[in-house]
């Protein structure tokens, strides 16, 4: 049994590529015609992970089910960043409780960021004993081991440092159009109010060779578009003497010609200029950029470790726009960080008005054991907190609309990406800038980079007709 420990997080384990078993080594044919329930939680990292996990488990035979019920394997990969992802995430557990109760053919495995939390392990080893197996961020390769060698006790393999970067990794894509490719795994910002750090481990890059390589295959497969992914990818390459720049990066996978290319998340401390000039330069380079502000406060920001100032984003803001005229800029702010005053909170709209973000994910604070920002002082009560997030919501989606608006009736590039969920006569996908488009289209457009001319903008989305040509 090996189980996380936040404290050695901060250690930078002696880093090694090891290469898996392509041919995904280990063969059972317990699970034969079984079927399994994979739960995922999070951002882009962990929808990627399930993937992994999902060529994992259809190695074995097993075959996807949505119905909890149903299923002999439950697999759910967990989110850490704030609290209401915790209380999803027990609440499924109570309902895989009474399943076990009621099924005994079922093995239950507790993944994902949650997973790296020494008081969330500890909790499940008192109060979950139906939870079979517990593993973590950076031993997902072991699944299978785990599923293989479940006898029905707890079993809780965690590493607490970060350890190795894995290749020759397997992946179930979701989709045949659009993949993910982690470029880098881990985190060594460590905002002080972000538990990533040590539920990912330190920054680790890949090399870019594999990279390219893996890049090339999705080309040759027709995929097109890649998010190259990490926490902070303009920090690419930092880790490693001899690799090169994101900007650096960026550049080659642009010349294996994927028609489109796309990256988060940006911090903007790393954001070069160098950075700036390879996306303005290459056209399946796409003009968005996600650039978290968190606050509009200097006071805040220092307390929040960002090493910047909105002075400094007020310039790379406006750096950016100015050689990239067409980009789009979302951002990430945060309300409520440990004692945030109301002159602060003004200042956050402040630079929402100044900035104009096309788009903002906005959060309440939530404290994260382990944390620095966890323990300090805060007289701010929750009812206030949740009273600057409306003002603030109010604000971001006047401008999200603004945004939206600068598109009626224009003509956007889109990539279909399949049947609109909303309206199944139609069809979505997003512009170069990232905006969500539902379109009157025929289905043989899905897979293909289409004209459509914009017909109506609402806050979090476009409708348009596909262009005659
Ligand atoms: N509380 C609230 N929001 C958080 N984020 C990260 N940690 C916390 C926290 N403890 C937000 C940040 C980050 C986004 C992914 O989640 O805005 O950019
Ligand atoms: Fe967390 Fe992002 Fe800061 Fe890293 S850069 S510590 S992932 S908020």
């Amino acid at each position: 049994m090996h189980k996380p420990n936040m404290r050695e997080a901060r250690n930078r384990h002696k880093q090694e590529v090891l290469y898996l078993d392509c041919d995904n080594s280990i063969k059972t044919d317990k699970f034969v015609g079984k079927k399994y329930f994979l739960k995922t939680y999070g951002c882009q990292m962990n929808v990627h992970d399930s993937e992994q996990i999902r060529a994992y488990l259809e190695s074995f035979g097993l075959i996807e089910t949505e119905v909890l019920e149903e299923a002999n394997v439950i697999v759910l990969n967990t989110c850490a960043i704030r609290e209401n992802a915790h209380d999803k995430v027990f609440g499924y557990l109570g309902r895989c409780k009474h399943l076990k109760k009621a099924k005994k053919d079922v093995i239950v495995a507790l993944g994902g960021c949650m997973s790296q939390e020494e008081n969330v392990v500890k909790l499940v080893e008192e109060k979950y004993p139906y939870v079979d197996i517990v593993f973590g961020t950076h031993n997902i390769h072991d699944l299978p081991r785990l599923l293989i060698e479940n006898t029905g006790k707890q079993n809780i393999e965690v590493y607490s440092v970060e350890g190795n970067v894995y290749e020759n990794t397997p992946y179930k894509r979701d989709s045949k159009i659009t993949a993910w490719v982690n470029i880098m795994y881990g985190c060594d910002k460590f905002c002080t109010y972000c538990i990533v750090p040590y539920t990912r481990g330190k920054q680790r890059s890949r090399r870019s060779s594999e990279i390219i390589k893996e890049v090339k295959s999705l080309v040759e497969e027709g995929y097109q578009e890649v998010t190259l992914l990490g926490q902070n990818v303009n920090a690419y390459g930092k880790d490693l003497p001899d690799e090169m720049s994101f900007a650096k990066l960026l550049e080659q996978v642009s010349l294996t010609n994927i028609p489109r290319i796309r990256f988060v998340t940006s911090h903007p401390w790393d954001f070069t200029d160098e950075m700036i000039d390879v996306i303005a330069k290459y056209s399946n380079i796409m003009p968005y950029i996600h650039l978290p502000i968190q606050s509009g406060s200097n006071r805040i920001l220092k307390l929040m470790g960002r090493r910047y100032t909105k002075e400094k984003y007020q310039e790379l803001f406006n750096k950016i726009k100015s050689k990239i005229p067409n980009a789009t800029i979302t951002t990430d702010i945060i309300v409520g960080f440990p004692d945030e005053t109301e002159e602060d909170f003004n200042e956050t709209l402040d630079i929402v008005n100044y900035c104009k973000f096309d788009g903002a994910y906005t959060f309440i604070y939530s404290p994260r054991e382990g944390t620095p920002a966890a323990t300090m002082p805060d007289n701010t009560s929750l009812e206030e907190k949740e009273n600057r997030l409306q003002r603030l919501n109010k604000l971001v989606n006047n401008y999200s609309l603004k945004s939206n608006q600068k598109y009626y009736h224009q003509t956007v590039k889109v990539l279909v990406t399949g049947v609109s969920e909303k309206d199944s006569s139609k069809v979505v996908g997003y512009s170069e800038e990232m905006k969500l488009v539902n379109i009157e289209a025929p289905l043989n457009t899905i897979g293909k980079i289409i004209d459509v001319y914009i017909t109506d903008c609402k806050s979090f989305s476009l409708d348009g007709k596909i262009k005659e040509q």
